[in-house]
């Protein structure tokens, strides 16, 4: 029996073919899935990890699409998807409020837990788009805050379906870097360690943060920054003064707004993408000497040189 055969005869017409990729990304570039899958629950990711790791299926998991940009050819293996890990609880001790937290959970859902309930620390994360997989797996933030301050501890999958829980100093974090994703683990929950606070304070302090982002383009498609801020200094200025904003291949556009965006205006296609990508790092580069590096990750089933 194939493997896609054994996840049938598990899951049945859950295991679907030649999914659109594009739409389950933000900035909706990306070819179609061979197969696809949702598990509903961490128990159903442990098995379809098994099975792809035992089977030698090509397996990628997928959080809520916003970091990435995908190839627009047939993607070939299956995907996983995060959506419906979307369980969370709360507990007290002492001052601590621990949200336990599956990986799919939208960030935007704790940013609404934490002003409905009064809870501070996850303020800064507010409009940042994806989920809690992917802001672990980049370690998510903005200046002076990351997802690493408010981690209690995280569990991964490994290729053999084995659960482990690491603390957080057990973990190697650093700007937009987390080790978690280095060690071809699947995360599956996290345990956020939050503090009660007041509504009121929790609410302004997220007016404040998203007040910090008025100069980034909203509403559009994007995949947020394309490069990480060098060491000092910030990608979007530097691009801003290599003359990038409003490059344009086919219908990617650099951002107006905020050079370190690329929008897609329509139909961009991976290429128009790497392309323009390629086209502002070698004008940093010229103009400023500093090799910028991607924020964005790249997902192809063939290698893609920047
Ligand atoms: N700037 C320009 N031109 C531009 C963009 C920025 O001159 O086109 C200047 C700004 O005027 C400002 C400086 O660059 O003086 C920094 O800009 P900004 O405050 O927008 O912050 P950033 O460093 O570009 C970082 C994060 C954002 C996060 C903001 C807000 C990275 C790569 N970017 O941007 O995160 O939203 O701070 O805190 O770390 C993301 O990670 O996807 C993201 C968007």
């Amino acid at each position: 029996m194939n493997p896609i055969e054994s996840l049938e005869r598990l899951f049945g017409s859950r295991i679907k073919k030649n999914v659109p990729l594009a739409p389950l990304t933000t900035i909706g570039v990306g070819g179609r899935a061979e197969f696809y899958f949702e598990p509903c629950c961490i128990r159903e990711l442990i098995i379809v990890r098994k099975i792809g790791c035992e089977t030698g299926l090509t397996l990628r998991i997928f959080g809520g699409g916003s970091n990435v940009i995908l190839d627009d050819n047939h993607m070939k293996g299956l995907v996983i998807s995060t959506h419906s890990l979307s369980g969370f609880n709360v507990s007290h001790e002492d001052h601590h409020i621990y949200v336990k937290v599956e990986s799919g959970v939208p960030l935007k859902r704790l940013i609404a837990l934490s002003v409905k309930e009064g809870f501070a620390g996850f303020e800064f994360a507010v409009g940042i788009p994806g989920t809690m997989g992917g802001a672990l797996c980049g370690n998510a933030g903005v200046k002076d805050h990351s997802v690493s301050d408010i981690v209690r501890w995280v569990e991964t999958i490994d290729s053999e379906g084995v659960i482990t829980r690491r603390n957080k100093n057990e973990i190697h974090w650093d700007y937009r870097y987390s080790g978690l994703c280095d060690q071809d683990c699947y995360i599956s929950q996290c345990c956020l360690d939050l503090v009660l606070s007041s509504r009121q304070d929790v609410r302004s302090a997220v007016k404040s943060f998203w007040q910090r982002r008025v100069h980034q383009p909203y509403g559009f498609k994007s995949a947020g920054c394309i490069f990480k801020n060098p060491d000092g200094d910030s990608a979007g200025r530097l691009l801003d003064l290599a003359g990038c904003k409003g490059l344009r291949k086919g219908d990617a556009v650099v951002s107006h707004f905020h050079a370190n965006f690329i929008i897609n205006y329509g139909e961009a296609s991976f290429e128009d993408m790497v392309g323009l990508i390629r086209e502002c790092k070698r004008r940093v580069k010229d103009f400023s000497g500093i090799d910028l590096s991607l924020e964005v990750k790249i997902i192809s089933d063939t290698q893609v040189e920047i």
